[in-house]
């Protein structure tokens, strides 16, 4: 038998989280065609992976990689720094962004919202498959898995305003969130502490699910609160999921702020007391104790309203600049307070393309004493809202709780973007397996690949892939596990992963002897 490549004598893991098998396995075109002993066979690629696991292409369930691939010259290190882990697809559309679908009139406003989080942004397309398209034509190194996102269907209709949608809208809403499902979005998603998904409330959630229940696709949510208001949050993700009819999945789950340390107790035990009657819910987790978003959603809803330009607008204002001060020491309730939650010490420049100087630098050394909260209105305005930060929220045995509760599977919640960003996108997945695997012993390395691939394959319906078997598609990562471990730090968050020998995507190279080929074979995965 000739195959176009043989990875012999490496231990196989095929995803289920089973305990691996010596075997060789045998890639033909974009397929996997046998695993077994292939000791006779021939290939034109000739791989020996003794000492070396081979196990499924990783699966990041949560990216904000969507428009990496319009970076542009230069910037290839950073949109692959994933790829270089392993991960061959990544969920995408997250937290409520994707960049569909539009109505043609509110073309701009959509550019806004997106250019906060994805950098400068086009959008030449007002549905999934004008987006996959271009998408297509640039070239991806991995496969894009997209999600329609709630806040992007929300400003792609009525714009940024903080009220319920009127009917009319909201049967607009419908019908671009059922095309979008039509043509193969794998879920949808929110990001209830942005504008506009803060706008929304429980019921219009429930009534746009609902409307795409049939696809039997899941509901995934950045869920309203992480912080003090965490426990109702978790619950009301699972109601909508249930109400609507289809699972709940709640992203990059944790607990933030020094006051809910532990609580993931709490937390998981709503999840599996779900499970347990019968109720699909699951989780994704990145294993960091800092977590990254835009820093204007430190701002109080109110002053969100309208968006970034209107926000702007308030923040020339000294008026309303007195009243989030305010908000800041003793914020409204029903508010998620991250200022009070990591303190300005705690919150850091990630990146801001205007002044790369200020990133790597928290808001407390960059701002004199009491001065912390001007030093971020004067930022924002300068930078029109385009700045991203690293915050500081978490405690590592929530982190560990989280990665190590059955329903849990891994996703970066990756921003691809270059300046100072989060070390998680190019780290994630070879600190799981180097650090909580290999040296802590937090669950064996079958039961971490699984996270990364049959459990996640599952959770988005990705035929074919997160499975290493006959007929699966041959996406496949060939790696050291006693010596793989991320780099990635804050200081350095784009560096390589050690140990990671080769990526296969589709059967074509990604990534051979550690080192990117220069390929992009990716797709962008539709259910259809
Ligand atoms: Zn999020
Ligand atoms: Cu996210």
């Amino acid at each position: 038998m000739e195959f176009d490549v043989l990875i012999r004598n490496g231990a196989v893991f095929d995803g289920t989280g089973a305990p691996p098998l010596s075997a060789d396995v045998g890639i033909v075109g974009d397929r996997i065609e046998a695993v077994g002993d292939l000791s006779a066979a021939t290939a034109r690629l000739d791989l020996d992976a003794a000492g070396h696991a081979v196990a499924p292409g990783f699966i990041d369930t949560h990216t904000h990689s969507d428009l990496a691939w319009t970076l542009g010259p230069g910037l290839e290190h950073v949109a692959a720094a994933s790829v270089r882990q392993g991960v061959t697809t990544e969920v995408c559309g997250n937290c409520g962004f994707s960049p569909f679908p539009h109505l043609s009139h509110r073309r701009g406003d959509v550019e806004r919202h997106l250019r906060t989080l994805f950098g400068a942004t086009q959008v030449d397309w007002h549905d999934l498959d004008g987006f996959a398209a271009a998408a297509r034509r640039a070239g991806l190194f991995a496969n894009l898995a997209p999600l329609v996102g709630h806040g992007s269907l929300r400003v792609g209709v009525l714009g940024f305003e903080d009220r319920p949608p009127r009917d009319d809208e909201l049967a607009i809403m419908k019908r671009l969130l059922r095309e979008a499902f039509e043509q193969g979005a794998l879920g949808f998603s929110t990001g209830l502490i942005y504008m506009p998904g803060a706008f929304a409330g429980t019921d219009e959630l429930i009534e746009l699910t609902r409307e795409v229940s049939r696809f039997g696709r899941p509901y995934v949510s950045h869920i309203r609160g992480e912080t003090d208001m965490v426990r109702r949050s978790v619950e009301e993700a699972i109601r909508i999921g249930r109400e609507a009819g289809v699972p709940t999945h709640i992203s990059h789950h944790k607990v933030a702020g020094r006051v809910n340390w532990g609580r993931t107790e709490e937390t998981l035990g709503v999840i599996t007391a779900a499970r347990d009657g019968g109720i699909d819910v699951t989780v994704d987790v990145y294993p960091y104790t800092a977590g990254s978003t835009l820093l204007y959603a430190i701002l109080p809803r109110w002053a969100q309203d309208g968006g970034v330009e209107r926000m702007l607008e308030r923040l020339s204002d000294g008026q309303a600049r007195d009243r989030i001060e305010a908000d800041f020491a003793a914020g409204p309730p029903e508010w998620e307070n991250l200022v009070r939650a990591a303190g300005w010490g705690g919150i850091v420049i990630a990146t801001c393309p205007g002044r790369p100087e200020i990133e790597g630098h928290s808001i407390g050394e960059l701002a004199g004493p009491g001065r912390e909260a001007d030093f971020v209105f004067d930022l924002l305005l300068e930078q029109e809202g385009r700045v991203t930060m690293i915050v500081h929220l978490m405690h590592e045995a929530d982190v560990r709780r989280v990665l190590a509760h059955e329903a849990a599977m891994i996703g970066s919640d990756g921003i691809p973007l270059p300046g100072k960003p989060h070390p998680r996108w190019a780290g994630t997945f070879s600190r799981v397996l180097g650090r909580y695997a290999r040296e802590e012993r937090l669950f064996d390395l079958a039961t971490a690949i699984h996270k990364m691939t049959g459990l996640p394959a599952g959770r988005f319906g990705l035929a074919g892939r997160g499975r290493l078997e006959r007929g699966a598609v041959a996406d496949v990562v060939v790696f050291d596990p006693g010596a793989v471990l991320d780099r990635a730090t804050y200081e350095e968050p784009l560096l390589a992963p050690r140990g990671v020998r080769d990526v296969f995507v589709g059967g074509v190279a990604v990534v051979s002897g550690g080192e990117l080929t220069g390929a992009r074979p990716g797709r962008v995965l539709t259910a259809r």
